[in-house]
């Protein structure tokens, strides 16, 4: 496999919203970002993904385009934009952009045409159909927001598709000149000096409507081929796709580097298994074998061709340490835990924002706190179809997307150093005590243990490269696994429970002679026939 620089790279997501107020509008924004980048250089990250700054309705804070060569007025300027590019390159950090092409705004200058007349130019920049003889929709699918995915404009009498919110047209990628807007569009950015891209949704760009198609399409392929070709191709920029319906083999389609698609894509077979039958709304509790086979698979399966991304958490999911940890009692044990289990896998990890500091889910006791356009449609939705209120708030305290979204903790003054102003959103109260200046005077804080995990992969070859063998395979409540590389060999183990554990050490493992990499207890200093773990106690060691 040819090195690229993103093998070895770590990326920090940022959502602006919510990460740092410099102006007291009670918004995130780029100069917030800019004067914290330091803090970032601290943690170790070499890449933002940047969710979207560009101008915006924000029906869907920002993932709904109406200028993508603008910045939105409450995120700054262009000036802005160009600074934190050079603040950040002067750092050695790079800025991947988010490409929001399945869809624009309907505030887009294209919709606004395109929704004219029939006969506009633009109109087969998006997606057109008549309605039944009856009126009604042309079909029954769904958007992912919830209700139809059609929404019936009077102007022109027809209705037009949208996946996500009504406010958000899908583009019609089989028209030519849709892709040749959207490939100068990327180039502007790229000539700006970007380090790449982070592509949102882009599995359901090659969608076939009329036959019901909508993820992994028969055209998506050929259309990435395209859009390598014509813009980032030769350019060494980190692409990464966000793919919820990419299985290993399809992931390699997208990724193998003699493809010529994509770095990388965000799998989220993980993630979905602690969703009822794919339901979000319907949570369940994880099965940690399951979520070791899932795993286990995509680091197998991409051993040699293709090439992972890594996360447990992002802007639209609950924090990791709510999730599949335990955000009380062992809230930095277990954020330790899962920081080390994600960084010695094979793949390029992504931190989001708060998660080095252990951030938790927030649960708040209304609806009206909630700002998701996701969370306040399905509400309806779910509550219409005869689903409670008490139901429903419980899936929303465990899954949705503003339990990621509320601002970041910066220290314990009023709205956490967050804003002096009104917040957008409120914060969850748990900020006096989890928060960056308190991680930043604790030398044995969440934040120092994902500055060390970070240095490691930096120096040892074997976390980028190595193989990848489970060990414990059929335990229930331990996930662990060996990489290997040239000789050099480690052992991680991760209890993902608060129970104590004692495990017969597999003989090929015991060893006086160790060197302990990292740990969130006591230092592991040798490996005997018996081990004991305390609750989610974790550690690598290099045999
Ligand atoms: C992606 C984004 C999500 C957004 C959706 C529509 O899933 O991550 O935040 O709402 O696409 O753009
Ligand atoms: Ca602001």
């Amino acid at each position: 496999m040819e090195q690229k620089w993103w093998h070895d790279a770590v990326v920090y997501q940022i959502y602006p919203r919510s990460f740092l107020d410099s102006n007291n509008d009670g918004i995130g924004d780029l100069n917030g970002i800019i004067s914290k980048l330091d803090y970032l250089k601290l943690l170790g990250i070499n890449v933002i993904w940047l969710s979207p700054v560009y101008q915006s309705p924000m029906d869907d804070n920002g993932y709904d385009i109406s200028d993508y060569q603008a910045i939105a007025e409450e995120f700054g300027s262009m000036e802005d934009m160009k600074r934190l590019m050079d603040e950040a390159k002067k750092r050695d950090i790079k800025i991947v952009m988010d490409l929001v092409v399945n869809h624009t705004s309907d505030e887009h200058r294209w919709f606004e045409q395109a929704r004219s007349s029939k006969d506009n130019p633009y109109r087969d920049y998006y997606i057109w159909r008549d309605a039944k003889p009856d009126g009604s929709a042309p079909d029954d699918q769904q958007s992912i927001f919830g209700g139809s995915a059609w929404q019936w404009d009077e102007q022109t009498e027809q209705y037009y598709f949208h996946l996500f919110s009504k406010r958000q047209p899908d583009l019609n990628w089989e028209n030519p000149k849709v892709q040749e807007e959207v490939h100068q569009m990327m180039n502007w950015w790229i000539d700006l000096g970007i380090g790449g891209f982070r592509l949102d949704v882009i599995d359901l760009i090659g969608k076939e409507i009329d036959k019901g198609i909508t993820g992994n399409g028969p055209r998506l392929h050929s259309l990435l081929k395209q859009m390598n070709q014509a813009t980032f191709g030769n350019k060494d920029l980190l692409t990464v796709g966000e793919t919820w319906g990419a299985t290993p083999e399809i992931a390699k389609l997208y990724s193998a580097q003699d493809r010529d698609e994509l770095s990388m894509v965000f799998q989220f077979e993980h993630i979905t298994l602690t969703w009822e039958n794919g339901d979000k709304w319907n949570p369940i509790p994880l099965d940690l074998r399951e979520f070791k086979n899932v795993l286990t698979k995509w680091q197998v399966e991409l051993a040699d061709d293709g090439w992972n991304s890594l996360f447990w958490n992002n802007h639209d999911l609950p924090r990791l340490v709510s999730k599949y940890g335990d955000d009380k009692k062992y809230r930095v044990e277990s954020a330790k835990m899962l920081a080390t289990c994600l960084h010695f896998l094979k793949g390029t990890p992504y931190i989001y924002q708060g998660e080095e500091i252990g951030m938790t889910n927030v649960a708040f006791d209304t609806l009206e706190q909630y700002k998701d356009i996701e969370t306040h449609n399905f509400y309806k939705v779910k509550t219409e179809a005869g689903v409670t209120h008490e139901h429903m708030m419980g899936a929303i305290h465990e899954n949705s997307r503003d339990n990621a979204r509320t601002p970041m903790h910066w220290d314990n003054k009023p709205n956490g150093g967050f804003t002096e102003g009104t917040p957008w959103i409120e914060l969850n109260p748990n900020f006096p005590e989890i928060n960056v200046e308190s991680a930043l005077s604790d030398p044995n804080s969440i934040f120092f243990h994902y500055q060390k995990l970070i240095e490691l992969r930096k120096a040892h070859p074997v976390i980028v490269y190595g193989s990848f063998t489970p060990v414990f395979e059929e335990h229930d409540q331990v996930f662990a696994y060996v990489r290997e590389l040239d000789g050099e060999k480690l052992f991680v183990v991760c209890n993902f429970s608060n129970d104590n554990l004692t495990l017969d050490m597999p003989e090929q493992y015991q060893t006086q002679t160790l060197d302990c990499l990292i740990n969130n207890y006591q230092t592991i200093t040798e490996l005997s026939a018996k081990l004991e773990l305390a609750p989610y106690e974790s550690f690598a060691v290099k045999l």
